[in-house]
């Protein structure tokens, strides 16, 4: 049976103390989780949090990296520092990056060989605006977001990376693209994967929706073939809202 990956990003949200709380009460409430379970709080907490999860089967992930090793890069933490923390993955190209921080496929695209380069998982988020939805350019988009993201990946690496569909419009808006909407994106998605690398390698690719899930929508989405997995935000801030995602079955 195949198991799910269920990450939560905590985004800016929570002090060092609220961190570690959260992130113990995880601990004790999902140590039989059977589904993957990551946790990316924001980088001032990971050392804490890092400590806490010792010893329990949830990974620590970071929500971004600098695209260089080290350096004069001022305000930029590196692969090299997440990774002395015990940071396992790192969500990168997230639409909060690309639209606010105006990252491009190519800065998304550098940070993800960087990543797989010192053996962290990169999860690549890839999502459409409203817009871009409307005026049916998603698979123009989401394809070339998927292409460049992936540029010089081997298919080896490809292993490691996790892809996130994240329509941008469903992000934080309660909006939820249905399972059926989502699943027919997440197949187009592994459709362009099966082009670069193959179809096993496509049918072996894990991809995570975003966008607004929710204990109550949570066993639908990932109840479609396509989708093995969540990235989840607002939901992921509380165990009591975090808990019943990671075991929605
Ligand atoms: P949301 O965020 O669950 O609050 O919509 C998802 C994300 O941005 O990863």
């Amino acid at each position: 049976m195949r198991s799910y990956f269920i990450a939560g990003n905590w985004k800016m949200h929570k002090t060092v103390a609220e961190s570690v709380a959260l992130a113990k009460e995880l601990k004790d409430k999902l140590g039989s989780c059977k589904e993957k379970v990551l946790v990316a709080p924001a980088f001032t907490a990971l050392a804490a949090v890092a400590e806490v999860l010792k010893g329990s089967s949830i990974m620590l992930g970071a929500q971004n990296m600098g695209p260089e090793e080290q350096g004069a890069h001022t305000g930029e933490v590196s692969v090299l520092m997440l990774k002395d923390l015990g940071v396992k993955a790192v969500i990168l190209g997230h639409s909060e990056r690309r639209h606010s921080y105006l990252e491009s496929d190519e800065l998304v695209n550098k940070k993800v060989l960087l990543a797989l380069k010192h053996g962290l998982e990169p999860i690549l988020c890839v999502g459409e605006t409203l817009e871009e939805r409307e005026g049916g350019k998603l698979e123009a988009v989401v394809g070339t977001q998927v292409k460049k993201g992936l540029a010089g990946v081997s298919a080896a690496d490809l292993a490691k990376v996790t892809i996130a569909y994240e329509p941008v419009w469903a992000i934080g808006t309660g909006k939820t693209a249905t399972p059926e909407d989502a699943d027919a994106v997440h197949a187009f998605i592994r459709k362009e994967v099966a082009g670069l690398y193959g179809d096993a390698a496509a049918k072996a690719l894990c991809i995570q929706y975003g966008g607004s899930v929710k204990a109550d929508n949570a066993a639908l989405l990932m109840g479609k073939p396509n989708i093995d997995g969540a990235l989840v935000g607002g939901a992921s801030l509380k165990a009591e809202t975090f808990v019943p995602i990671a075991s929605f079955r």
